[in-house]
């Protein structure tokens, strides 16, 4: 762990610590797209997914009560936010680790046929090394799926600027579409490009 990273945990934690309590309530008027992308995963067959930053658990529980057969894990940097999805998870597997250093394979003891990063990428460090090495570790012939704020470019400027802000403060950076483009993911934006949904596949 790097000294980035030790820092990056105790604001997390202490963060999330105070925000846990509302987190499922307050985040459904502004984390937008969240179901959209579940039901974009749940349109094609798999049986085994790692979400990376699952916070409460919330995408993990939704996920496992439409298609119970599958195997389901997580990649969580925050203390915080493991002792709560840890409680509401139980059938599911957790890595207390970086996205950018974890250990993809090694949570269902095999590489999992979709990852999964829910507005995760714009909380982590170094977001480009954490979805290349996502991508080198999902299966062969899966896929990596992403929702995340976008780049605001349809709403008025001083929304944007006002929400870039606020954002900032929670050390929050929105994801430019052209990046993701550039990888070479499918790509679409929400209303006011207000957030992405974008899917990248590992070749098979
Ligand atoms: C905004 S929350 C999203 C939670 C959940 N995915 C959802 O859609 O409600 C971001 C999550 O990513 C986690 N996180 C932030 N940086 C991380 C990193 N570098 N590695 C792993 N998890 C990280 C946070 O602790 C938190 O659980």
């Amino acid at each position: 762990m790097t000294p980035e990273q030790a820092e990056h945990r105790v604001f997390l934690d202490r963060y999330y610590r105070a925000a846990r309590p509302l987190y499922d309530v307050t985040r459904k008027y502004y984390l937008f797209g969240r179901d959209r992308a579940l039901d974009a995963l749940l349109t094609r067959p798999w049986a085994s997914l790692v979400e990376v930053g699952p916070g409460t658990g919330r995408n993990l529980e939704i996920l496992q009560s439409r298609r119970p057969w599958a195997s389901y894990g997580a990649i969580e940097a925050a203390d915080a936010m493991l002792e709560r999805a840890t409680v509401r998870c139980p059938w599911a597997r957790f890595q207390r680790a970086f996205a950018e250093d974890a250990d993809h394979g090694a949570v269902l003891g095999r590489p999992p046929q979709r990852i999964l990063f829910s507005y995760c990428l714009s909380m982590v460090q170094r977001r480009e090394e954490a979805l290349q090495r996502a991508l080198a570790q999902v299966a062969p012939g899966g896929e990596v799926h992403v929702v995340d704020f976008a780049d605001l470019g349809g709403l008025p400027r001083p929304l944007a600027a006002g929400l870039r802000a606020w954002l900032a403060l929670y050390r929050v950076t929105p994801l430019d579409p052209g990046w993701l483009a550039g990888l070479g993911a499918d790509m679409s934006l929400g209303p006011g490009r207000y957030y992405v949904l974008a899917r990248l596949r590992r070749p098979g």
